[in-house]
């Protein structure tokens, strides 16, 4: 594949590119509103193969199915639809938000609604983070996003009364989000039962972060089970949302002299560095993570990375690094390819460490525990 750098110039072909447009769309409509909480996409997604990495704990995973339901509560799908659809709509942040929520649980313990666990105490200075929504990581995961999921939920509670985990609705409501931003439909494997606990001390080190390198990812991705192509395919979800400046300014100024990343298309810098001064910019400036397309779930990501038009360095290393670089190349060039790997991979992660029987709960209110 002619792609690559040669004496610093890209070849390949640039994608149409709207910097500056959605940039300037992006911080006014979602930071002028006192409701928009900065969406920050997916962290990219890592996913080694065992293989790449070695002895690591292979993860546990039990049958779910997609008739999980089919007895006692079998139009789940349907009422969790009927609810996420009008959400996306009214609050655009909690669709990405979701999809993060999501990400952040399966990778903590298990998809296992653990994320949704409010905090109990108003944390007071120098208290220890008591659930995983405490800790830093989790901190700027939209209010919107949560309340959805609440929401689904309680529109299931009344049609099937303590019969369906917050866990699964969680990943209905993800799986509805992809569609509503023109992604792949596809269906959802349901049987997962809710954490009986939080806990803030399995967040650290279970998350990729926005500059983690490949080797990070990659590591990150394998102590869930999941391989190179998963943290490609998933990385893919940065197709939507948006990620706060504090993610991208030491891309644009942190190279030496206030310079920016060279690897960094210097249109995007321009762009940037308008949005978010390197001090004393706003902390709700959002900057779109997908440059191109920034509402419209597709693949348009891909061909951005290979244009060096990538948000995140965590983005951006998927193609600098020869382990990723064909698999970003790979989905570049084909969105049905990309939506075919992006299902498999949503299916592989949305099967991680699930609970069942005593080992978990089914919740009334996915934000308490039980009892
Ligand atoms: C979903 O909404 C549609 C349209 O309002 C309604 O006809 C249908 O009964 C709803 N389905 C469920 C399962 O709530
Ligand atoms: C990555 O970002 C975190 C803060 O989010 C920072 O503490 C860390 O030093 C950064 N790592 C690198 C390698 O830049
Ligand atoms: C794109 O990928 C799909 C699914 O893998 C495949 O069937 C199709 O032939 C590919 N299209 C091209 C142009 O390579």
């Amino acid at each position: 594949m002619a792609m690559g750098y040669s004496r610093g110039v890209i070849i390949t072909r640039r994608p149409a590119v709207l910097l500056l447009l959605p940039l300037v769309v992006a911080s006014s409509l979602l930071a002028a509103t006192s409701r928009a909480r900065e969406a920050q996409p997916l962290p990219p997604v890592e996913a080694a193969t065992a293989a790449v990495v070695g002895s690591r704990r292979a993860p546990e995973r039990h049958g779910l199915s997609l008739d999980f339901y089919a007895k006692t509560c079998p139009a789940v799908d349907q009422i969790v639809a009927n609810v996420t659809a009008v959400r996306y709509r009214d609050f655009p942040a909690a669709g990405p938000g979701v999809l993060r929520l999501f990400h952040h649980d399966c990778f903590v313990e298990g998809c296992d609604a653990s994320i949704l666990i409010a905090p109990t105490t108003t944390a007071g200075a120098g208290q220890a983070p008591k659930v995983e929504r405490d800790m830093e990581e989790n901190k700027n995961l939209p209010q919107e996003a949560f309340d959805t999921v609440e929401l689904a939920k309680m529109a299931v509670e009344k049609k099937c009364p303590g019969v369906v985990s917050c866990a699964d609705v969680l990943a209905l409501a993800a799986r509805d989000y992809v569609q509503q931003a023109g992604g792949p439909s596809y269906a959802v494997k349901k049987g997962r039962k809710d954490s009986k606990v939080s806990l803030a001390g399995k967040v650290r080190g279970s998350l990729p972060r926005a500059n983690s390198s490949v080797d990070e990812l990659l590591r990150v991705f394998a102590g869930k089970g999941l391989g190179a192509a998963d943290l490609v395919a998933l990385s893919g979800a940065h197709t939507v949302g948006f990620a706060h400046c504090v993610h991208v300014l030491g891309r644009i100024y942190g190279f030496g002299g206030g310079a920016a990343d060279p690897v960094m298309d210097a249109r995007l810098v321009k762009a940037l560095r308008m949005a978010c001064p390197s001090t004393g910019g706003s902390a709700r400036v959002v900057v779109p993570v997908d440059v191109s397309t920034p509402f419209q779930f597709d693949h348009a990501y891909y061909g951005n990375l290979q244009a060096r038009l990538g948000l995140l360095a965590s983005d951006q290393a998927l193609f600098l690094d020869a382990r990723t670089r064909p698999l970003v190349a790979e989905l570049a060039g084909n969105k049905t390819r990309f939506f075919q790997a992006f299902v498999a991979s949503m299916d592989r992660m949305g099967s991680i460490r699930i609970k069942k029987g005593r080992k978990g709960e089914v919740r009334k209110i996915c934000s308490q525990h039980l009892v």
